[in-house]
């Protein structure tokens, strides 16, 4: 019998159990387990009917990754699905956790489907580049219709089980022991032509509605929305096959496409996007057993946008927040935005009214800073001003009580400077969340000289509780993302001046693949932040560089984006549709004339070499220098923070696709013509002579 596949009788019901820790993935050993098991109970005349469960945490979360390209071994999916399906006895999957991809397709492939009401379904395989390729596209139709499949294999989201159940994707709700409630189900069903009717394969009474005219549609609104990556519109093609094609080559079609998708650099990219982020929790002298301190009540010191952003994260998932601010007023103004915040998530259907009342219940408001003495973790989220930060690291010290971690959220202040004004250095570290941080993914955790280890394992630890994606830095301008983001708008600007126009830029970005262009982001940001740094900074600046003013002199135009009505688009009221502006045409084409700048025309492909590249080289200074501990977190940080397209793997993957070789002589010709910027990174020259990429790097480390 199979390591990973255990096979018992339980009267006259036979029960598979999946066992391959940690999520149960499809691996050549529980197929070859699955197929054995199958022809075990088929044999067993005793044997009525068969129960399939995943052991542990969860039900089958698809096929195992790590064996995708890589020679294939065992029976095939598509085949055992075909088995299972065609079994005289009727089979029921119990699902608990996720079942996800190959796991869900084998679900559809069983007679029946039966779940706890805490488990999730889904078919997440465009998020890596793929299609549900073992019969998903086919089957799945064919249980809940062509709109509602295109919807769940499209987005790659999961459904809760009582909205598969609603939508026939479930047949029973289990409440309590589900491996019982399932045997017990299954005896119900263990009987003669207990799978008649059953075989999804056979059914075709949830195809109609959707005609030609339906596809075409469904194709361009899908392409919109994917933004560059090909398999949403491929799965389109797969579900056009399911409604007019007969199932057997519905099949082919499916596998066909599955091929070519698995081949192509977008799913290697989405691949790489998954074990990346996972990676990133791996810390070489962190190790996964080092203690951690117990986090059961937060502080937080301004209630700002960070500071309320920051707070909801905690409360979401019952942790009580105290968040402090100066002033009575700024307090209000605060926690009024977390109950704004919360009541259009409730609008939109996504939170009940009950549940954000007992989130919004979690946060406190409070004047003093003493009010931090119970909390286990302290997060100081005030203006990024180091005196005022290192003022309130001193009071942090005074009141904080000990073996508390506490943690600025310094979007690139030095944090070892912050840490020194207290006498417990070791517990200081550096939580780097994002704007609008209950939204965004990312949490750079910034290790600062001093910082302990369990602090560090506790940030990480935390970050995955939040949610969010934690990646470690070291204490740098800008750590990992805004260090490598200055490189990205600094050019974005100098194109202008040279001959193109924000709505250039930000188109040929877009194209790319990115959610928003340079300008059309500054303009939902505010093009007022860092401007009073910016105009300070303009009396000592260094005569040996290039600076661009533009953006400076919009803000004294009062250009301050969409939160004024015009920044570097104008906006029609109450619309966020950037429209081109001739005064801001005429403010660049003046600002190329006062540096001497003829205007030439810039191709789209200058524009993303240069708003991309610099970035790379940036990354290979922040590797060398041990700011980024590998290649991947670096992708990682500027997929999940920046909005760069996931199915280009992030900048370093990217890098490696274009060929190092090519990137640098860019890299190297920019140098040329700028002088002072893009120095290229001797890390990347290094791997270019070794004929290397930043994969090979991060392997041989
Ligand atoms: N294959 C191989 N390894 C997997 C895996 C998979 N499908 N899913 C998760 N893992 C690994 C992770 O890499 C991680 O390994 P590590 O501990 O060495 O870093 C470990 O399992 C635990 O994963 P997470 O840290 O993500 O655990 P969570 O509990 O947070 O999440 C999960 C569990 C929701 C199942 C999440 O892991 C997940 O979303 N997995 C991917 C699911 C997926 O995409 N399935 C479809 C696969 S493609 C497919 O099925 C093709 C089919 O159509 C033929
Ligand atoms: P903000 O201006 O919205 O909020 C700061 C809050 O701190 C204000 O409510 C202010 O009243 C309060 N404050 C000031 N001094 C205080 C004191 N002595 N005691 C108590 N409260 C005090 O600023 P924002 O944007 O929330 O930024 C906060 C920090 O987060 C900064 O360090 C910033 O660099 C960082 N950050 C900001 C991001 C952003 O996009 N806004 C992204 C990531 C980090």
């Amino acid at each position: 019998m199979s390591e990973t596949v255990r096979y018992e009788r339980r009267g006259d019901i036979a029960v598979i159990t999946v066992d391959n820790p940690p999520v149960n993935a499809l691996s050549s050993s529980v197929r070859q387990g699955l197929a054995d098991s199958l022809a075990q109970a088929l044999g067993d005349g005793a044997v009525k009917a068969m129960v399939l469960i995943g052991a542990g945490r969860t039900y089958i979360a698809g096929a195992d990754i790590r064996e995708f390209g890589k020679p294939f071994t065992g029976p095939g999916l598509q085949q055992i699905i075909a088995d299972f399906e065609r079994s005289s006895k009727p089979v029921v999957v119990a699902i608990h956790g996720t079942a996800l991809g190959g796991g869900l397709e084998v679900a559809l492939g069983c007679h029946y489907r039966v779940a706890l009401p805490s488990a999730q379904l889904g078919l997440p395989e465009v998020k890596l580049g793929i299609l549900p390729g073992a019969g998903g596209t086919q089957r799945m139709p064919r249980v809940i219709g062509i709109k509602a499949a295109l919807d769940m294999i499209t987005s790659g989201d999961p459904i809760p089980a009582a909205k598969a159940k609603e939508i026939g994707l479930v047949d029973a709700i289990i409440e309590g022991d589900l491996l019982e409630g399932a045997i017990k189900f299954a005896e119900t069903v263990a009987i003669p032509g207990g799978t008649t009717g059953r075989r999804v394969s056979e059914r075709s009474d949830k195809l109609g509605g959707a005609d030609t005219a339906y596809f075409a549609e469904a194709r361009k609104s899908v392409a919109a929305k994917a933004r560059g990556q090909i398999a949403p519109v491929k799965i389109v093609d797969a579900l056009e096959a399911a409604a007019t094609l007969p199932f057997t080559d519905g099949m082919k079609k499916e596998r066909e496409i599955a091929t070519e998708l698995m081949a192509g650099t977008q799913s290697k990219a989405l691949r790489h996007v998954f074990f990346a982020e996972r990676e990133a929790a791996k810390i070489p002298d962190v190790p996964a057993d080092t203690p951690t301190r117990p986090v059961k009540s937060v502080a937080i010191i301004g209630a700002g946008t960070m500071g309320g952003g920051i707070a909801m994260n905690f409360a979401n998932i019952g942790i009580p927040v105290t968040l402090i601010d100066s002033t009575e007023e700024f307090l209000e103004r605060g926690l009024k935005r977390i109950k704004d915040n919360y009541a259009v998530t409730v609008s939109r259907g996504r939170l009940s009214q009950p549940d954000m009342d007992k989130r919004v219940g979690l946060i406190k408001g409070a004047l003093d800073i003493d009010r931090i003495k119970d909390a286990d973790l302290v997060i100081e989220a005030v203006f990024e001003e180091m005196a005022l930060k290192k003022d309130i690291f001193g009071k942090i010290d005074q009141f904080a009580k000990p073996g508390a971690v506490l943690a600025t959220n310094t979007s690139g202040l030095n944090i070892n400077e912050i840490a020194a004004v207290t006498k417990r250095p070791q517990d200081v570290i550096g939580l780097h969340f994002f704007s609008p941080a209950n939204v965004m993914r990312l949490m750079e955790v910034v290790r600062a000289d001093k910082t302990g280890k369990d602090i560090i394992a506790t940030s990480m630890q935390l970050g995955k509780t939040i949610r969010k994606v934690p990646v470690l830095a070291r204490v740098y301008e800008g750590f990992i993302g805004n260090a490598m983001l200055r490189h990205y708008g600094r050019e974005a600007h100098f194109l202008l001046e040279e001959g193109a126009l924000p709505q250039q830029v930000d188109k040929a970005l877009t194209d790319f693949g990115y959610a928003m262009g340079m300008f059309g982001v500054h303009d939902v940001a505010g093009n007022d932040v860092g401007y009073r740094m910016r105009k300070a900074a303009q009396a000592t600046r260094p005569n040996d560089r290039r600076y661009s003013d533009i953006i400076t002199k919009l803000c004294d135009m009062g250009r301050l984006g969409q939160k004024t009505g015009k920044g570097w688009y104008r906006y029609e009221p109450g619309s966020r549709t950037p429209i081109p502006d001739p005064e801001v045409e005429a403010l660049i084409i003046q600002e190329s004339k006062l540096k001497g700048i003829e205007r030439r025309v810039i191709t789209d492909e200058e524009i993303v070499k240069r708003c991309v590249y610099g970035p790379i080289n940036e990354g290979a200074n922040l590797l060398e220098k041990g700011i980024a501990l590998r290649p991947s977190d670096i992708d990682t940080v500027y997929v999940t923070g920046y909005g760069f397209p996931s199915w280009r793997g992030g900048p370093m993957f990217y890098a490696d696709t274009v060929g190092l070789a090519n990137v640098l002589a860019d890299i190297k010709r920019f140098h040329e013509k700028d002088g002072f910027f893009w120095k290229p990174a001797p890390l990347l020259e290094q791997l270019v002579k070794e004929g290397k990429t930043f994969a090979d790097y991060q392997a041989a480390r």
